[in-house]
């Protein structure tokens, strides 16, 4: 497979004149204000790259809404994490034959990890025949490009080139928040653990320069942003590809070093790539947040081994060790996979064991599925589905009790936090965030987008309660 391409400033010049063009086409009806739908599935690197499909549609002209019958564009950018996902996808693109039916000259377009998938694309192609584009995530940058083909020429445009992947600049964005934004650092995966798309739909690592980054933080904090989450598959090994090396403890002091009041926060992180450097940084740096999300996935080692995670049990806990000498009030979050291909229900109670040792503050728990194309699909999976759901239950019921008394261990407390919205919830008026991300509603009147004390008055499971001081 080639390497990085670099798409220069000139092709993307080129992008923008393509949306030029198209917004003259739809200037010539004016009696019509011709608007956009775009629908994000998975991630919040999906949520990242559907800002840029944004940005590109508002330089073509594009208003924006919701509604599938208003839109004369509709883009769908899909998640291949699992099969559900898939599911969902296939369901409602399902569905839009019938708009394309009311409305023949809405363009349908698909995007995303899930398209990017050979066995996916090929259904789309031979069953979906109302999907106009189809394009994964290494052509994104080319969107201008493909949606006037699709205005001047017949046909369908089908591009998902299996290629190690590209990094471009100059991408225009639109955001869909005022005070949280997030800010690509790198791109791909090169880990291959052995359940996960990822790597297979995204490409092999590729990071930003640190000037282009730090350009853009300093931009969102003049603009008034408060949270910025650095986003990649695996932060930790940014910098490695890059022609004068650098790493990401380095990138967060930079970062940190930007003037403003606001908030540095980064996900995903890999474990076996987490160094005591970084959490020296994290804890030096004042404007990062005391806040970790370090996926574990199993606490089995011989899981761990065929999961290719590449570190154990062990190592894993060591790291937590050392981290919460740091920083005490450090806020864990992890991702666990329940049935792997040949888990056994003991080793499975190895993963109870961390969760009872680290004490998260939340999980994001998940059933394997198997996914084409990756080993694990390919190994012997003899746990039955019920066996494999009493696992589960069991892991969501010892986390609920242990977020349950970690919240309740915030009553009494006064903390800084980040208002970050209206509460739909009539007994608050606010919603804000805790230092360590956790979900607070909150009686008082300030505006969104300021740091305000707040103390703490209730919890539940799922949430803190508190009033403004
Ligand atoms: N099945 C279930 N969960 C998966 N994840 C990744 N691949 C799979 C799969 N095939 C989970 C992992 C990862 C998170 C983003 O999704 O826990 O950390
Ligand atoms: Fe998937 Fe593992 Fe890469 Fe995360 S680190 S994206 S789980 S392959």
């Amino acid at each position: 497979m080639e390497h990085t391409t670099v798409i220069s400033p000139a092709e993307i010049e080129k992008q923008l004149s393509y949306c030029q063009a198209v917004a003259e086409r739809n200037a010539r009806r004016p009696e019509e204000k011709l608007l956009a739908f775009v629908d994000t599935y998975g991630c919040q690197q999906n949520e990242a790259d559907s800002e840029c499909i944004r940005g590109y549609l508002e330089q073509m002209g594009f208003g924006f809404t919701h509604d599938e019958e208003q839109a004369r564009i509709i883009v769908i950018n899909t998640c291949a994490i699992r099969e559900h996902a898939e599911q969902r996808v296939f369901g409602n693109v399902g569905a839009l034959v019938h708009v394309k039916r009311r409305h023949p000259d809405t363009l349908i377009c698909l995007c995303g990890c899930m398209v990017q998938q050979p066995h996916a694309a090929k259904k789309l192609r031979e069953s979906y025949r109302h999907v106009d584009l189809v394009f994964g995530p290494h052509a994104l940058w080319k969107f201008p490009e493909m949606v006037h083909t699709l205005l001047t020429q017949r046909g369908r445009v089908f591009q998902t080139p299996d290629v190690a992947g590209s990094i471009a600049e100059g991408i225009p964005v639109v955001r869909q928040d005022s005070i949280k934004a997030w800010v690509s650092i790198m791109y791909g995966c090169n880990n291959f653990c052995s359940y996960c798309v990822v790597p297979y739909v995204r490409g092999r690592e590729r990071s930003r320069k640190p000037q282009d980054i730090l350009a853009e933080v300093r931009r969102l904090v003049e603009e008034g942003y408060k949270d910025i989450t650095l986003l990649g598959q695996n932060v930790n090994s940014y910098g490695k590809d890059l022609d004068k090396p650098t790493d990401f403890a380095d990138l967060l002091e930079a970062v940190n070093a930007i003037p403003g009041d606001f908030l540095i926060r980064f996900m995903t992180s890999h474990p076996k790539d987490a160094t005591q450097r970084l959490f020296e940084t994290m804890a030096r740096c004042e404007k990062v947040a005391p806040v970790l999300h370090l996926p574990f996935q199993a606490g089995n080692d011989r899981v761990l081994k065929v999961m290719n995670r590449r570190h154990t049990r062990a190592e894993y806990l060591e790291k937590i060790r050392r981290l919460k000498a740091l920083i005490p009030d450090i806020v864990l979050t992890s991702d666990i996979i329940v049935g792997f291909p040949g888990e056994t229900t003991e080793e499975f109670e190895d993963t109870l064991r961390v969760l009872e040792e680290v004490r998260f503050d939340a999980l994001f728990t998940f059933i394997y599925s198997p996914r084409p194309g990756t080993p694990a699909a390919e190994m012997d999976d003899p746990m039955s589905r019920e066996e494999k759901l009493a696992n589960f239950n069991r892991l969501t019921a010892l986390q609920d009790a242990i977020s349950e008394e970690k919240h309740a261990a915030y009553v009494g407390k006064t903390l800084r936090c980040l208002i970050d919205g209206l509460s739909d919830d009539s007994r608050y008026d606010l919603t804000a965030r805790t230092p360590g991300n956790r979900l607070l509603r909150v009686v008082g009147a300030a505006a969104p987008g300021q740091f305000r004390d707040v103390k703490i008055t209730g919890a539940n499971k799922w949430s803190l309660f508190g009033e403004l001081v």
